[in-house]
């Protein structure tokens, strides 16, 4: 049997990894496998919070810190910290309220919301709940059409970014689920999709190569395309590889977001944050980089600014604060890891988000090269 909701938050709740034996506890096991695991061995899911541990902090003593902000521009968006959350798939499993809840908690924070392609909730019902910027997240379709139907739908519901999820062309190897038996419940699905053209399904004999999905990924030449469709700035999610950011660049990108999409795509892919410097040199500050995955504490997002992004992104934790207590544990998720942005800023020193660089590091820290 499931726990319901918290009807309020108990006061022992004092950090985001608390909300996750409450967030358990409220959900079937499938949905547990399919919200908190990763792709294959999870070597990947783990390495993402290990690899903030092994970045040691520095502390500079009595300097100035009237008037401090967490406050930064991104993309002519003002936001009251360099914090959003990330697009993730299917929230009503994790309450009923699912994204609604989601975005409700982020306005009351105003903090932006990335909704998902595959958002339980109509993404026009989103847009209405929102009081600060949502981005809407899109996955290239195999029915081109149907993506130009998806983009003009966010255009008109007032999303004011393009968040395009590149590093899941197919679904990871999720043995987790796979263990646990996962299947969408009945009353949960990916609505914003419905009544779009299917692919054939694949024939028996075949594995992955040959099969529709994979003949119909999206290739450089579909950014290329979705670049003249419409005039919302886009970023590319799920972005690893220098080269590949300097080809989103080319391509007329606005932004990159450094992402193994959690762990749940490539397992033995780095820690993303061991990914960013060399993603960083090569954007040459063309571009905002963003990163998530493995943002627990506020010092982690010290150290992800440290190396140069603009702005962090967070999943897990957020949908954890959702299956315990609703909207209400969605805002204090966000609460809480902008008052330890706060601290881990005033005892290292620093009174701004754009005054943050590698000196916020110990020196064994900064040494890290991709
Ligand atoms: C349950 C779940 C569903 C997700 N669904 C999506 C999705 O629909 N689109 C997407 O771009 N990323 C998706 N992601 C990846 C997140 O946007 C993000 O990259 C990741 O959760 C960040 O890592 P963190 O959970 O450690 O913070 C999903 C992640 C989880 C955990």
């Amino acid at each position: 049997m499931t726990k319901p909701p918290l009807e309020a938050i108990p006061s022992f709740v004092a950090a985001l990894g608390d909300y996750e034996p409450l967030a358990r506890e409220r959900m079937t096991e499938g949905a547990w496998a399919y919200i908190s695991g990763g792709a294959g061995d999870e070597w990947t899911l783990r390495e993402n919070i290990a690899a903030f541990a092994r970045l040691p902090l520095r502390q500079r003593v009595l300097r100035d810190l009237s008037g401090a902000t967490t406050r930064v521009s991104l993309l002519g968006m003002d936001l009251t910290a360099p914090i959003l959350l990330a697009p993730v798939a299917f929230q009503k499993l994790a309450h009923p309220d699912g994204e609604l809840a989601t975005v409700i908690a982020a306005g009351a924070l105003d903090t932006a919301m990335v909704a998902s392609t595959q958002a339980s909730t109509p993404i026009e019902d989103i847009a209405a709940h929102a009081r600060a910027p949502l981005w809407f997240q899109l996955y290239i379709q195999p029915d081109r059409d149907f993506t130009v139907d998806l983009v003009r739908r966010a255009e008109a519901a007032g999303y004011r970014a393009l968040v395009v999820t590149v590093d899941a062309p197919v679904n990871g190897l999720r043995n987790r689920e796979q263990r646990a038996g996962f299947a969408l419940p009945d009353g949960v699905s990916a609505v914003n999709l419905h009544g779009m053209r299917m692919l054939p399904p694949p024939s028996p004999e075949m594995l992955l190569f040959g099969a529709p999905l994979l003949e119909n990924a999206p290739a450089w030449a579909d950014i290329e395309w979705l670049r003249g469709l419409t005039r919302l700035p886009i970023l590319l999610k799920g972005i690893t590889d220098p080269e590949d950011a300097r080809r989103a660049i080319a391509a007329g990108m606005d932004g990159i977001i450094v992402s193994n999409h959690g762990g749940r795509s490539l397992d033995g892919l780095p820690a993303t944050i061991e990914l960013l410097p060399g993603i960083v040199e090569a954007v040459a500050a063309a571009v905002p980089v963003l990163l998530d995955g493995g943002i627990r504490r506020g010092s982690d997002i010290l150290r992800a600014l440290a190396f140069g992004a603009s702005a962090v992104l967070i999943g897990r934790p957020y949908v954890y604060g959702l299956a315990a207590a609703g909207a209400p544990g969605v805002a204090h998720v966000i609460r809480i890891l902008r008052a330890e942005l706060e601290l881990a800023m005033a005892l290292s020193g620093f009174r701004d988000i754009a005054s943050i660089d590698r000196s916020a590091l110990a020196a064994q820290g900064r040494g890290i090269t991709p």
